[in-house]
């Protein structure tokens, strides 16, 4: 994986339980460019590597800003960087990748759900600056626990819709979606509940959501199979027990890591034979699966490592 290397330049909260991290280059050179809608990875001194969506200004080349939820049921990663990352603190990133691009529209609608926020605030300024029709409709319990809230109201106004659940209910998708304008394109991105309740109202051609958290769905029990590394010449068994990310580095084989949960895209690898059953919220590219959540549907998968 190639990696830029950073030093955190401010750390500021947010919002009740979210702070924001402005990342600078170390110096070296520009950061990589990105789009709205690109996420990175940060690679934690704990080792933990968790992806953000990055949500400051894509023509700084000198700076990234993520924003980071403590969650209440870490792993590791959010309760690191709440309370061990500061100012001066030198933190490993990944390129940006994007699975969530802002596509070209005549008008757009931006549906966010607390954190979710984070990669609808650069599509939200890129779709003003290009002079498109955009609004925001911001849901949060609060607009305390909202990040950016009032960065937002400050700079776009009336064309942002704050929702605070506990004093305004939730906000009604289907009036939205009733009064839609033809060919407004619809990004959703915030908790299951929400972006459910947009699929259920809003045409799927027009919708587009990235979740940060795996939909529950079932699969077929596992079963074992074989990963043949077309370039190291080695079979790997993956146990039915196993993740094929796992065995690949129990392996030795250097896979890229991230949320573990088919959400960010860490680990792509590139298939070359067998059909991969595909268990990720991206939706994987041809010839592109998740290894830390897909597996095989054939015996046997041939895979470019
Ligand atoms: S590690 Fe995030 S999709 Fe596999």
């Amino acid at each position: 994986m190639q990696v830029q290397h950073t030093v955190v330049d401010r750390v500021d909260q947010v919002a009740d339980d979210v702070v924001s991290l402005v990342l600078r280059g170390d110096g070296t050179g520009s950061l990589a460019p990105w789009d709205p809608g690109a996420h990175i990875d940060l690679t934690l001194p704990n080792w933990l590597t968790r992806s953000y969506s990055l949500c400051g200004d894509p023509t700084d080349r000198e700076r990234y800003r993520v924003a980071v939820r403590h969650d209440p049921l870490s792993r590791g990663g959010s309760e690191y960087i709440h309370h061990y990352v500061r100012p001066g603190r030198a933190l490993q990133v990944s390129l940006p990748r994007n699975h969530f691009p802002l596509l070209p529209a005549p008008r757009y609608l931006f549906l966010a759900g607390g954190i979710g926020i984070t990669p609808l605030l650069p599509m939200l300024a890129a779709a003003v600056d290009a002079g498109a029709p955009a609004s925001l409709v911001y849901v949060g319990r609060s607009t305390s626990a909202m990040p950016f809230a009032g960065e937002l109201r400050s700079r776009y106004g009336e064309r942002v819709r704050l929702v605070a659940t506990r004093r305004d209910g939730r906000p009604d998708l289907a009036a939205l979606a009733a009064e839609l304008a033809p060919d407004t394109l619809v990004y959703c991105c915030g908790p299951a509940p929400m972006i459910a309740a947009a699929q259920a109202v809003f045409p799927a051609a027009y919708l587009h959501t990235e979740r940060f958290r795996p939909a529950v769905r079932t699969f077929a029990a596992n079963t074992p199979f074989d990963a043949v590394c077309a370039r190291s010449g080695r079979t790997v068994p993956v146990a039915a027990d196993q993740s094929l990310l796992d065995a690949l580095h129990h392996a030795g084989h250097p896979v890229a890591t991230g949320c573990r949960e088919g959400v960010c895209g860490s680990c792509e690898v590139t298939v070359l034979a067998g059909r991969p059953e595909h268990r990720d919220d991206i939706g994987a590219p041809a010839g592109r699966m998740y290894a830390c959540v897909s597996r095989s549907l054939t015996p046997e998968l041939r895979l470019d490592l």
